[in-house]
C-alpha cells in the first residue's frame, strides 16, 4: 500500500490517477489545510473506486501512527507541506514547522514501522539563482526564501537517513513549474484567494475573475524580457512519481531527480499560447520585477529519462487548454 501525504492537492489528486492507472493501492493523508475533499470524490469519478481517506496532520504522531497501524504501508510519497513563498517570508516559523516538523514526523514513524521507501516533493527553488541553463541536478544548492530553504533542509534531512540506514529507498523528485490539469476538466489547481503562479493567474484572468496580469519585470536577459520558466503538465509529473515507485526498491543511493520538460517559456509566450488555446484575450499590464525572482530557469531532464525512463509528454498547447478546461468549467474550483 502507498501513503499518499497532501493527496487531496493539486498534485497529489492526479497523481492517485496515475497511481490506480499503475496498479497501485494506496490510502490519501491530508490535513486539508489548502485542499477540500471534494477533489477526492472527483478522482473517485475518474477511477471509478473509493479512495481510502484518513484526515489527519503529518505533524501528528498519533494522526501518522494511526495511517501505519490501520494499513502495511510500503511505500510513501510524501507531497503535504506549505508552498507559497510570500507567506513563508512573512511567517517563517510555520513553514519550518508544518514543512520540516512535519517531515520529521512522519520519517520517525516510517521508521517505527520498518517503512523505509518515500518519494519526496522537492523543487526547482532548490537551484537558486541557476549560474547558467539548462539546470542539472549537480549544480550547486541555494535559496533566496524559508520555503525553499524547507525543500533544501528536507532534501538533507532525507540524505542524512541514508548514511545512517542504507536501507532507506529514498527519490527527491525537483519539479519545475506545474500546470495544467486532467483533461476531463474535473480536477485541477486550486489556490486559495489571489494567486501567487502564473497560470492560475492567467486563466482567471481569461475567465474574468482578474482584471488583469501584472507581468513582473519586462528588462531580463531572455527573449523578450520577461521571466523564462520550465512550465511541466501535471499529468506528466504525476507518471514521474509512478516510476519513481516503480524503481524504488533497486535503488542503492538517493536518487535526485530534476521532473522538467527541458524547454522554457517567458510570461508573455505564456500569455500568448494561453490565448489561442482558450479563444479569450488575457489582458496584462508590465509591473516591476518581483523580488526574488530570476530570469531563466528550465531543467536538463536527461538524467529523469536514464533513470526513470521518464520524460514529459505534453507540449504547451495541452497544458493551456486543459488548464482551461479546468478554469472555465470550475470558475470557482472546487467550490463552484
Ligand atoms: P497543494 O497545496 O495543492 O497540496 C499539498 C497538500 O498537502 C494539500 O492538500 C494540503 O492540505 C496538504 N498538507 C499541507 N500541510 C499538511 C500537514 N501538515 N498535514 C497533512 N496535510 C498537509 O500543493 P501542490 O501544488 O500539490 O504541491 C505538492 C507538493 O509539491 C508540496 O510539497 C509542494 O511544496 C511541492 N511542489 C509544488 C510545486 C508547485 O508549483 N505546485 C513546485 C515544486 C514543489
Ligand atoms: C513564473 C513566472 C514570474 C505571476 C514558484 C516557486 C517555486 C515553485 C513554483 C514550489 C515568473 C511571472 C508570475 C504573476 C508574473 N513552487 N509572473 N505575474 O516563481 O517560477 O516558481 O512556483 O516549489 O518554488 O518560487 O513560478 O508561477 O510564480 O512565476 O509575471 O502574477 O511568471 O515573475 O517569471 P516561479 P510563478
Amino acid at each position: 500500500m502507498v501513503l499518499v501525504t497532501g493527496g487531496a492537492g493539486y498534485i497529489g489528486s492526479h497523481t492517485c490517477i496515475a497511481l490506480d492507472e499503475a496498479g497501485f493501492d494506496f490510502v490519501v493523508f491530508d490535513n486539508l489545510c489548502n485542499s477540500s475533499q471534494e477533489s477526492l470524490k472527483r478522482v473517485e469519478k475518474i477511477i471509478n473506486k473509493k479512495i481510502k481517506f484518513i484526515e489527519g496532520d503529518i505533524r501528528s504522531k498519533e494522526d501518522m501512527q494511526k495511517v501505519f497501524t490501520t494499513y502495511k504501508i510500503d511505500s510513501v510519497i510524501h507531497f503535504a507541506g506549505l508552498k507559497a513563498v510570500g507567506e513563508s517570508v512573512e511567517l517563517p516559523l510555520k513553514y519550518y514547522d508544518n514543512n520540516i516538523n512535519g517531515t520529521l514526523v512522519l520519517l520517525d514513524v516510517m521508521k517505527e514501522y520498518k517503512c523505509k521507501k518515500i518519494v519526496f516533493s522537492s523543487s526547482a527553488t532548490v537551484y537558486g539563482d541557476p549560474h547558467t541553463t539548462p539546470i542539472k541536478e549537480d549544480f550547486p544548492l541555494s535559496c533566496t526564501n524559508p520555503y525553499g530553504r524547507t525543500k533544501l533542509f528536507i532534501e538533507e534531512i532525507l540524505r542524512d537517513v541514508y548514511r545512517a540506514d542504507n536501507d532507506f529507498k529514498i527519490v527527491l523528485l525537483r519539479y519545475f513549474n506545474p500546470v495544467g490539469a486532467h483533461e476531463s476538466g474535473t480536477i485541477g489547481e486550486d489556490p486559495n484567494g489571489k494567486p501567487n503562479n502564473l497560470m492560475p493567474f492567467i486563466a482567471q484572468t481569461a475567465v474574468g475573475k482578474r482584471e488583469f496580469l501584472s507581468v513582473f519585470g519586462d528588462d531580463y536577459d531572455t527573449v523578450d524580457g520577461t521571466g523564462v520558466r520550465d512550465y511541466i503538465h501535471v499529468v506528466d509529473l504525476a507518471q514521474g512519481h509512478v516510476n519513481s515507485l516503480q524503481k524504488i526498491a533497486a535503488l542503492d543511493s538517493v536518487l535526485t531527480v530534476n521532473l522538467g520538460t527541458g524547454n522554457g517559456y517567458s510570461v508573455l509566450e505564456m500569455v500568448s499560447a494561453f490565448e489561442k488555446a482558450s479563444g479569450k484575450k488575457v489582458a496584462y499590464k508590465i509591473a516591476p520585477r518581483r523580488e526574488g525572482d530570476i530570469a531563466a530557469c528550465f531543467a536538463d531532464p536527461s538524467y529523469a529519462k536514464e533513470v526513470l525512463q521518464w520524460q514529459a509528454t505534453k507540449e504547451l498547447n495541452e497544458m493551456c487548454e486543459d488548464s482551461w478546461r479546468w478554469q472555465s468549467n470550475n470558475p470557482n474550483g472546487y467550490s463552484s
